[in-house]
């Protein structure tokens, strides 16, 4: 299956953030990967629906909401308005996972479910109906730049069996340390969406990296 690639807008000029969505659509980027930090859940705090909202005016990439964030129930109906097509949640931030799925389902966008490197797959045992995506992190949520974590590709082996052998069309995204010499395990592990921000934004040769990694998936 092609893989689609997801820039993370974390790593990027944030002075200048319209042209740096720009830049990843005009280098075949599939979607954009918004990554909200609330101060809470994680330390830093990034942006919230008012931007997600001014960039949908620019693009009109699939916008991918990852909500790092406490009381995600709180913010969905702010992103839905902000025009983001799909909203993952955390499975460790939140204590009601299944009204918060059916809250966004509700709302008429997708929803995801991201798990912590440490989190195992078992929470997602009676919510999979609801699931359009599951996030597997490959790093601990909070920051762009950190190394790729190996533990978790057997988890990503488990997901993506699970997701075959239900025959579901939930993606399975992974975000975290993605660059050329860890997208290849990460794709034969089952992983469809990859996110990657500092490899893409922090690099000369980033905006290459996009098609590449798409090609890693045709011939890996
Ligand atoms: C981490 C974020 C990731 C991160 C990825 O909290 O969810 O999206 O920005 O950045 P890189 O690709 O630099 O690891
Ligand atoms: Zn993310």
């Amino acid at each position: 299956m092609a893989i689609k690639v997801a820039p993370s807008l974390l790593s990027a000029d944030f002075s200048c953030l319209r042209n740096e969505v720009k830049r990843i659509e005009d280098n075949g980027a599939d979607w954009v990967h918004l990554d909200v930090m609330d101060g809470h859940f994680v330390p830093d705090i990034t942006f919230g629906p008012i931007v997600a909202g001014s960039l949908r005016q620019h693009t009109n990439l699939f916008m991918d909401a990852h909500l790092m964030v406490s009381e995600a129930e709180k913010q969905v109906e702010s992103f839905v308005r902000a025009g983001v097509n799909l909203i993952t949640v955390q499975a460790e931030a939140t204590a009601h996972l299944d009204r918060v799925l059916r809250k966004i389902k509700g709302l008429g966008v997708k929803a995801g479910v991201a798990l912590n490197p440490a989190t195992p797959p078992g929470v997602l045992e009676y919510v999979w109906p609801l699931l359009d995506l599951v996030l597997v992190m490959s790093v601990n949520p909070g920051a762009g730049g950190q190394a790729f974590i190996p533990e978790v590709l057997p988890k990503i082996k488990a997901i993506a069996d699970k997701i075959r052998s239900g025959k579901c069309f939930t993606e399975l995204q992974v975000d975290g340390g993605v660059n050329r010499e860890t997208a290849p395990a990460i794709i034969k592990a089952g992983a469809t969406v990859l996110v990657a921000g500092s490899a893409i934004f922090q690099s000369s040769d980033g905006m290459a990296l996009i098609n590449e990694l798409k090609t890693i998936g045709v011939s890996g």
